[in-house]
């Protein structure tokens, strides 16, 4: 699969100890044939990746696919391999002391100590970034204030809910006020309630000028939040667009058939198959295939079953998911991907 579009330098031939093509010094963030392996798993096989300021990029990709590995090598917390990058201006590995002032990372695992507060966790972490006690204390309340968290000031962590564990732990990956925040999927596990509560969050943090790479497993939160999409599957980007780009690479809709008797879905997946470019995907009694326009898309299915004979559940139109970009970019499905 191509890249799309976008100034990208592809990098040929990252071998141990070759000389590396410069990175994008416009971009926030900029990384060139950034390769890591762990024994036998080639976790980054050798990933370029811009950020401009101000925006947000969205790493699209399922389990294993090396999104935390990227993000903790462009967190510095982790050597390439092979590759180089730069954050802010700053290389991950020459200038990985002044970097780390610069940007914040937050992830599925808040990393909140339990037995303090709230005010004490980002106290603390004030204190750590050198702050005298009285400007880390007043940087805490501002944080606590801005994610909706006073009323919690002075619990302990452990009685949060999932959710405000979260607001927390973005809180104190801001005490520092990075240009540069590192989201290592931040909504994943959190109910919706949540879930929109932070997206909320993150989208005034990028309005306020932070760049953000943001890694999810999700479409949906990719979509909503990002200006552009990085696909990563098994270590490569495979794709990288705009949301409304790579939705068209998809095929626009989805069309769901539910039958009534799974015996029938050869005869339906017929009778529907000159609707798409695609192969209709079976699974059991259902039928999913990719429609082109929306309008008519319904009645003109049921026609087609109705004239096949073919009984009927339920049928409906959604847009794609994970599962159908995955599925039109690598030819299998997101859950599918094994860890190699
Ligand atoms: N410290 C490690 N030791 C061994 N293998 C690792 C380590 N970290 C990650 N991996 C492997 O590297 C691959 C990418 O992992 P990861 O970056 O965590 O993916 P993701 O965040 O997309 O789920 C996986 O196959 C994972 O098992
Ligand atoms: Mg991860």
């Amino acid at each position: 699969m191509r890249h799309s579009g976008g100034v990208r330098a592809r990098i040929e031939g990252q071998g141990s100890g070759g000389s590396e093509t410069t990175v994008n010094a416009a971009a926030a963030i900029s990384a060139r044939g950034i390769s890591k392996s762990f024994g036998d798993v080639r976790a980054l096989r050798g990933v370029d990746l811009d950020v401009r300021q101000g925006t947000v990029l969205g790493l699209l990709g399922p389990n294993g696919a090396g999104k935390t590995t990227l993000v903790r090598i462009l967190a510095t917390l982790l050597a390439p391999d092979a590759g180089s990058a730069s954050v802010a201006g700053l290389d991950v590995v020459a200038d990985q002391n002044r970097l780390r002032e610069r940007i914040g990372l937050a992830g599925q695992y808040a990393a909140v100590d339990e037995n303090l507060t709230g005010l004490e966790n980002l106290t603390m972490v004030g204190r750590l970034y050198g702050f005298r006690r009285a400007v880390a204390k007043r940087r805490g309340r501002e944080l606590l204030e801005q994610f909706d968290l006073v009323e919690a000031a002075s619990r302990p962590v452990k009685t949060y809910s999932g959710g405000m564990r979260r607001r927390l732990d973005l809180a104190a990956a801001l005490v520092a006020k990075p240009p540069v925040l590192f989201l290592d999927e931040p909504t994943t596990g959190l109910d919706p309630r949540s879930r929109l509560d932070l997206w909320d969050v993150i989208e005034k943090l990028v309005s306020q000028g932070t760049t953000v790479l943001l890694t999810t497993q999700y479409l949906d939160e990719a979509d909503r939040l990002a200006d552009r999409i990085a696909v990563i599957d098994h270590g490569s980007v495979i794709a990288e667009g705009t949301p409304d780009e790579l939705k068209d690479r998809v095929g626009g809709e989805r069309l769901e058939v539910h039958l009534e008797d799974a015996s029938q879905a050869t005869a339906a997946a017929q009778a529907l198959a000159t609707m798409s470019d695609e192969q209709p995907l079976l699974s059991e009694a259902l039928i999913r295939i990719g429609v082109k326009g929306r309008s008519g898309a319904i009645i003109e299915a049921v026609r087609r079953l109705d004239g096949a004979g073919v009984g009927v559940d339920d049928i409906a139109l959604r847009r794609p998911t994970l599962d159908d970009v995955f599925l039109a970019l690598t030819g299998h499905a997101a859950e599918d991907g094994d860890q190699a």
